[in-house]
């Protein structure tokens, strides 16, 4: 890709420190690249580190080692006017729609404050008339403008979240779980408002998720957290047809597949114990805890991340051409 990324993350890193020399590595080397008007999903369970690196690629926290290059500049390095010219291209949506709103603003003050701070619309008609616009382009209307967050249901909240993030006019947008604290009956909603703006407004999203059948309608790519350590890259048709990680492979047994038959007879994977703390991740392979196949190598030796096929990347011994991995895993599988 190179040339033509919007946005390259380069083994970023983020580690907590906890004090006395206990360090959390909530991300712990992750690397991708989106394009522009591309939607790049991001998943894995609870934990994983999917917030921490949606935080440290907009800059909200420092990164401990990495970088983040946007439209070729290192995000962390930015300064003064480049940072504040930065901020109005990159904008987050945050996870939790009750927590990330004011409860004392009205909404008019929320969609309003960023366009006071970057110093846009100063003529207070057109600001006024800008947010009944912004209100409208995310389904809610002018009469919505005076009312406070409690007023609102979750759907109409993350809905205020969406228009505050798009009163900048960003190129790119970090959804971080933008759906999760719906009610299922909403979160088709908010999705395809989400495509609908990202379609009339060339937007490029960062779509994080922990739940593979949402992130899968609306990325292009996805990549596959654990542990703090991307396991899974590839294009979002190619991970469902051919997934290779086990940890994907277990994710996706885990979806329903709506044809009885079908669902009878598959087998599914289910992954044993509990996500190892990040403060002591497991030496060699970061899943080998709780991967079914796990083989000697996983014990001590961490897996490369590299390219399986054209396109498509994985973390994981199994297809590492100089062990016998591939044979190990037929045999396991029970492929001839
Ligand atoms: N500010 C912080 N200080 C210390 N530890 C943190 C901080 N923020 C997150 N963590 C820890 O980093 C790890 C990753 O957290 P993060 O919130 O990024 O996970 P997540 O994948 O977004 O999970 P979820 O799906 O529940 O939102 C967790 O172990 C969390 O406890
Ligand atoms: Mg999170």
């Amino acid at each position: 890709m190179g040339k033509d990324a919007l946005l390259e993350v380069k083994n970023l890193k983020k580690h907590f420190s906890l004090g006395k020399e206990r360090i959390l590595k909530a991300v712990d080397g992750v690397s991708f690249q989106i394009k522009k008007g591309e939607t790049f999903g991001i998943v894995g369970e609870s934990g994983c580190g999917k917030s921490t690196a949606g935080r440290t690629i907009i800059g909200l926290y420092d990164r401990t080692e990495g970088e983040v290059i946007y439209e070729g500049e290192n995000v962390h390095k930015m300064t003064g006017k480049e940072r504040f010219a930065f901020q109005r291209k990159m904008q987050m949506i945050f996870q939790d729609p009750y927590a990330s709103l004011n409860p004392r603003s009205t909404v008019r003050e929320i969609i309003s404050e960023p366009m006071e701070v970057h110093g846009l619309y100063p003529d207070k008609k057109e600001r006024l008339e800008r947010i009944y616009q912004l209100l409208e382009d995310v389904g809610l209307n002018r009469d919505h403008a005076n009312r406070y967050p409690h007023e609102f249901s979750g759907g109409q909240r993350q809905r205020i979240g969406i228009a505050r993030a798009l009163s900048l006019d960003p190129e790119f947008i970090i959804a971080d779980e933008p759906i999760s604290a719906l009610d299922v009956s909403v979160q088709a909603q908010v999705v395809n408002l989400l495509k609908d703006l990202q379609r009339k407004k060339g937007l490029t999203f960062l779509f994080i998720a922990h739940d593979l059948s949402m992130v899968k309608h609306i990325s292009d790519r996805i990549g596959v957290m654990y542990l703090g350590n991307l396991v899974e890259q590839t294009a979002s048709t190619n991970l469902y047809k051919n997934p290779l990680h086990p940890y994907t492979q277990a994710l996706l047994s885990a979806i329903p597949i709506p044809d009885p038959d079908v669902e009878d007879r598959r087998e599914r994977m289910i992954l044993k114990g509990e996500l190892p703390s990040p403060i002591n991740p497991p030496s060699g392979c970061v899943f080998k805890t709780r991967c079914p196949l796990a083989m000697d190598a996983c014990q001590t030796v961490k897996p490369e991340w590299q390219e399986a096929e054209a396109d498509h990347f994985v973390a994981c011994h199994l297809y590492n051409k100089d062990t016998d991995g591939r044979q190990k895993y037929s045999q396991a599988m029970g492929i001839k």
